[in-house]
């Protein structure tokens, strides 16, 4: 990859695409992550003389602006982190006024773009609006590395059209998780949860067999228990998938770890009743929503020894407190490996119960990218770690 270190950007406008795809509510950011891991990037290029053009997506906004994805609420945040004014832009980030606007930029100064999904041709990678793109900086600088699987014009596209290297976070996180597709120490063990199997399937598919030990968990557990004749009662599960689970349990069966018990809730809100049952005997009218006890027992235990550890996605609908249980356990268990194991965080549930824990330090590795870090596991090559070369 090219890095910093090949790029000339003293007196230079350089435009640099960061993830600043953070969770807001009501205005507000909630968590700060993305934002200060882009801080060394920013002030080794301000430290060499550059001024800098920064533009991000934030959420999925399916056409054109929308008040609730401007990306407004994090110049504030940056503007605090960084110490230096951040001046927002609110124009479509392509368009002419932008342009105007950053080349009034002195060495020093920073901007902020709004949401380049704004722009109907980010994710289509339209060549015309990457040129449009390229017109806003001298040099480009990619530091996005949760959207470094993304192959569209604020990532890729413009790659191509300026001089342009790997950010410091982009290096970092390629490095760390390189290591664990290329050489993990063993026992390996993957902890994989979030809603849906269909997100996640690839990467379980391919993540099988390089490793000892996968603890399956959150709402995709339902599909796999499902698939062997379990009762999920009106758990959350796709019945697309469950031909696949069903292969991949009669395949890698010694290896899959599934749920042995939930907690299971009379409806999906905070304040629901509970009650523990067996992961295969839910009863009608009632849907698992955490990990139960048996289960954090025997994932903690199956842990236990583990030299190398990727951990992806909560294990219950960590939204909702009383059904945050079992991704804090988790989050416990892997920072308790603490120097015995090479451990790895991704994606950003996992990410906020291994910060609210109190034992982040204790982690090797907290990635910024979710489904960026799973395809790099995967073995595949992310687009914007390819246009970095
Ligand atoms: C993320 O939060 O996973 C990244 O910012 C990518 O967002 P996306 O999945 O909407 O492309
Ligand atoms: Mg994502």
């Amino acid at each position: 990859m090219q890095t910093l270190d090949q790029l000339e950007f003293q007196n230079k406008r350089v435009l640099v695409r960061v993830d600043y795809n953070v969770p807001v509510q009501g205005g507000v950011v909630q968590d700060d992550t993305r934002v200060t891991a882009s801080l060394p990037t920013l002030r080794r290029l301000l430290d060499g003389g550059a001024s800098l053009v920064l533009m991000s997506h934030f959420g999925r906004p399916k056409s054109g602006p929308e008040e609730k994805y401007s990306l407004r609420p994090v110049a504030a945040v940056l503007e605090g982190a960084l110490g230096r004014s951040v001046r927002f832009i609110p124009s479509l980030p392509g368009s002419d006024e932008t342009l105007a606007a950053v080349q009034a930029l002195e060495p020093g100064e920073v901007a902020l773009l709004e949401n380049v999904r704004f722009e109907p041709g980010e994710e289509k990678n339209d060549p015309e609006l990457a040129a449009r793109f390229a017109r806003l900086g001298e040099a480009f600088v990619l530091d996005a590395f949760g959207s470094a699987h993304r192959a569209h014009a604020s990532v890729s596209g413009v790659a191509a059209r300026l001089p342009h290297a790997a950010g410091l976070l982009l290096q970092r996180e390629f490095e760390a998780l390189s290591r664990l597709f290329e050489h993990p120490e063993r026992p390996y063990v993957v902890i994989i949860g979030g809603a849906k199997v269909s997100d996640k399937i690839k990467v379980i598919e391919n993540l099988l067999p390089r490793v000892d030990r996968m603890l399956i968990g959150g709402g995709m557990a339902y599909t796999f228990i499902k698939s062997q004749g379990g009762q999920i009662g009106d758990s959350i599960h796709e019945d697309d998938q469950l031909e696949l689970a069903r292969r991949l349990l009669a395949e890698y069966g010694d290896r899959l770890l599934l749920p042995v018990d939930v907690i299971a809730a009379d409806r999906f809100a905070e304040d629901a009743q509970t009650q523990v049952v067996p992961a295969d005997e839910i009863p009608d009218g009632w849907q698992g929503l955490d990990a139960g006890p048996q289960t954090v027992q025997a994932y903690t235990e199956a842990l236990r020894g583990a030299r190398t550890v990727f951990w992806n996605g909560p294990l219950g609908v960590f939204e909702f407190p009383a059904f945050a249980g079992g991704t804090n356990a988790i989050a416990r268990a892997v920072a308790e490996l603490g120097e015995e194991a090479y451990t790895v965080i991704g994606g950003g549930d996992s990410v906020s119960a291994i910060h609210q824990s109190g034992q982040a330090e204790r982690v090797s590795h907290i990635s910024t990218g979710g489904g960026a870090s799973l395809e790099l596991l995967e073995g595949r090559e992310l687009p914007g770690v390819e246009a970095m070369r």
